[in-house]
C-alpha cells in the first residue's frame, strides 16, 4: 500500500514574511478547514501553493519555508506573481468559480486566462509525478485543479487518482457556455473516481459528460479507453468533536478565561438582555448573498417594527480575493448598505447591523457561534456551506435556530433547519419571526437531530468514505487485470 498524497491550490497553512521570520497562518475555507482535520490525523502529504509567490520569496529564506511546510506536513508548488494572475485570480475566480455558481454575467471567457490555467496545471502535475511512486493514492481537490488528473495520469497510470469538487457542478446548460468544457471533462476524466457535495451536482457532471463527450454513461459509471470512471457523492462533514469540544471548554472555563471579544459581547447582552443576536459567517463573496441578506433584514425591521432595538445582525465577513473585480464592488456595495441601514434606523441605544471585515482567530469563532440565538445563512449557491454545521455542532445545550438557504449544499442534510430561499424577502422575515419566537423545546428537538447526523457524519468519516470508495475502485481493477 503506497502512501496518500493531497493536493490543493491552498494549503491548511498560509505562509506571511514579516522582518524575515516566517509565519503560519491557518487558512480560511471549507476545503481548508475540512481536510486539515483529515491530514493532521494521518501520514500524507499535502502539495500546494504558499500563499508566497516567487517573486515575494527572498531565496536565503527558500530553506526555512520548505522547513516551515514540512513541519506543517505540506510541500509547495513554485508559482510567480504572473502564474497567480492568470490562473488563481483569473481563470478560477473570474471564469469558473462565477459560472459553477450560477452568476454567468460575472464569467469571463479570456484565452490568457485559460493559458495560464493549463500550465499551472502542469506545474501541479508535475508536483505530484516528481513525489508519487507506484501504487500511491492521490487525491486531488476543486475547481482550481481540474486539468490535474489526466496530466498525472499520462505520466503516473500506476497511481489511483481520485478528484473531489467542493463547490457547486452547475446544470449542463450553464457548463456548456464554457470555451474550453470539452477539456476541463477530459481533464476530470483523467480520475479513477470523481466526488461531488450532492447527487444533484453528480447528475450534471453525468449529463455533461454524456452529451459534450458522446462517453457511455451506465448508472454513475462512465466509460472511456478502456476504463471505467466511477462518480459518487460524498457531502462533507466536519470535525464535529472539535467544535463541540471547544464550545464545551468555552462555556467551563468562562468566568476564568473569557477572551476581549466574548467580554464585550457579554457587555451588550448585559445592556440589553431580551435582544436577540443573529449571526452570519462568510468568506466575503457575492455567491454567499450579504448584500441580499442586508436588504431582507431591513425589509423584516420594517414589516415588523416591534423587533427594532429587539435584534442584532452580527455580519462577520473574511476577506477574500480582493485582487478580482467583483469582489471589490461587492465590498464597496456592503460597506455602503450597512452604513446607509444602520444610518437609517439606529437609535441612541441600538445599532441594528454590527459588521466585522476581517478574519478571526478560531476562539472567536467559538465565542460568536456560541453567543448567537439565530444563525442566518443566506447563500444564493454554495457548494456545501460548513458553517452551518459548525454552528449547530456548538449548541452545547442543543437551543439555536439555523435559518439556511436551500441553495446549500448542506441544506440537502439539514432539513430540521428552517429552509428558505434567499430571493424571497417576505419568507425570510416571517422566518426570522419564527426564529425569534421558536419555544425551547423545539429548538431542542430540532438541533438533536442535527447533531446526531454531524457527529455520526463528521470529516472523518467523509474522507474515509471517498478512501474506502477509490481504494475499492483500484482493488477491483487488480481483480480485472489478473483474470
Ligand atoms: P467557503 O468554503 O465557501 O468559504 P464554508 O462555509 O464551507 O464556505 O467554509 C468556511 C470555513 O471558513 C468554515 O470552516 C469557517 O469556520 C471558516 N471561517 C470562516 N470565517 C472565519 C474566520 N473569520 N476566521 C477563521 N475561519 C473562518
Ligand atoms: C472555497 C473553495 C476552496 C477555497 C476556499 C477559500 O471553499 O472551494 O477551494 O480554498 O473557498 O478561497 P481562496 O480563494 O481563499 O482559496
Amino acid at each position: 500500500m503506497g502512501k496518500t498524497i493531497i493536493i490543493s491550490n491552498r494549503l491548511p497553512v498560509q505562509l506571511q514574511i514579516s522582518n524575515g521570520s516566517i509565519n503560519a497562518i491557518p487558512s480560511v475555507g471549507g476545503l481548508a478547514t475540512g481536510m486539515k482535520s483529515v491530514h493532521s490525523g494521518g501520514e500524507s502529504l499535502w502539495i500546494g501553493w504558499s500563499g508566497l509567490t516567487d517573486e515575494e520569496t527572498p531565496p536565503e529564506l527558500e530553506g526555512k519555508i520548505d522547513q516551515a511546510l514540512k513541519e506543517n506536513g505540506c510541500a509547495k508548488v513554485k508559482l510567480n506573481a504572473n502564474d497567480i494572475d492568470g490562473f488563481y485570480y483569473g481563470f478560477s475566480n473570474r471564469t469558473v468559480w462565477p459560472l459553477f455558481h450560477y452568476f454567468l454575467e460575472y464569467s469571463e471567457f479570456e484565452l490568457d486566462f485559460w493559458e495560464t490555467y493549463r500550465s499551472v496545471n502542469q506545474k501541479f502535475a508535475d508536483a505530484i509525478i516528481e513525489k508519487s511512486e507506484e501504487g500511491d493514492t492521490i487525491w486531488v481537490h476543486d475547481y482550481q485543479l481540474m486539468l490535474v488528473p489526466q496530466m498525472v495520469r499520462e505520466k503516473r497510470p500506476d497511481t489511483s487518482i481520485g478528484f473531489f469538487l467542493h463547490i457547486p457542478f452547475p446544470s449542463y446548460e450553464i457548463f456548456r457556455t464554457l470555451p474550453w468544457r470539452e477539456e476541463i471533462l477530459e481533464g476530470l476524466l483523467g480520475s479513477d473516481l470523481i466526488g461531488f457535495h450532492t447527487y444533484d451536482y453528480e447528475r450534471h457532471f453525468l449529463s455533461s459528460v454524456r452529451r459534450l463527450l458522446g462517453l457511455e454513461v451506465s448508472f454513475n459509471e462512465i466509460y472511456m479507453d478502456n476504463r471505467a470512471i466511477k462518480v459518487d457523492s460524498f457531502p462533507m462533514g466536519i470535525d464535529y468533536k472539535k467544535f463541540h469540544d471547544a464550545a464545551l471548554a468555552h462555556e467551563q472555563n468562562y468566568n476564568e478565561e473569557r477572551s476581549d471579544f466574548q467580554l464585550r459581547l457579554d457587555h451588550h447582552k448585559a445592556s440589553a438582555p431580551d435582544t436577540k443576536l443573529i449571526l452570519s459567517i462568510d468568506r466575503l463573496d457575492y455567491s454567499k448573498g450579504i448584500a441580499k441578506r442586508l436588504n431582507a433584514f431591513e425589509y423584516f425591521l420594517k414589516k415588523y417594527p416591534q423587533y427594532q432595538e429587539k435584534v442584532r445582525l452580527i455580519i462577520l465577513a473574511v476577506p477574500s480575493r480582493s485582487n478580482v473585480p467583483q469582489y471589490q464592488l461587492l465590498k464597496k456595495e456592503i460597506d455602503e448598505l450597512v452604513g446607509r441601514i444602520n444610518g437609517e434606523l439606529s437609535t441612541v441605544n441600538w445599532t441594528p447591523i454590527w459588521y466585522f471585515y476581517r478574519s478571526l482567530p478560531f476562539e472567536n469563532l467559538i465565542d460568536l457561534y456560541t453567543s448567537s440565538d439565530i444563525a442566518w445563512l443566506t447563500p444564493l449557491r454554495d457548494g456545501m456551506n460548513l458553517v452551518a454545521k459548525e454552528y449547530i455542532a456548538t449548541r452545547t445545550d442543543k437551543t439555536g435556530v439555523l435559518i439556511l438557504s436551500e441553495m446549500a449544499g448542506s441544506a440537502y442534510e439539514m432539513n430540521e433547519a428552517l429552509l428558505i430561499n434567499p430571493n424571497n424577502f417576505e419568507e425570510q422575515a416571517n422566518t426570522l419571526q419564527q426564529a425569534i419566537n421558536m419555544p425551547k423545546e423545539e429548538q431542542i428537538n430540532r438541533n438533536t437531530f442535527l447533531q446526531n447526523r454531524l457527529e455520526r457524519y463528521n470529516v472523518e468519516v467523509w474522507a474515509n468514505e471517498f478512501m474506502n470508495a477509490l481504494n475499492e475502485k483500484r482493488d477491483l481493477g487488480r481483480a480485472f487485470v489478473s483474470e
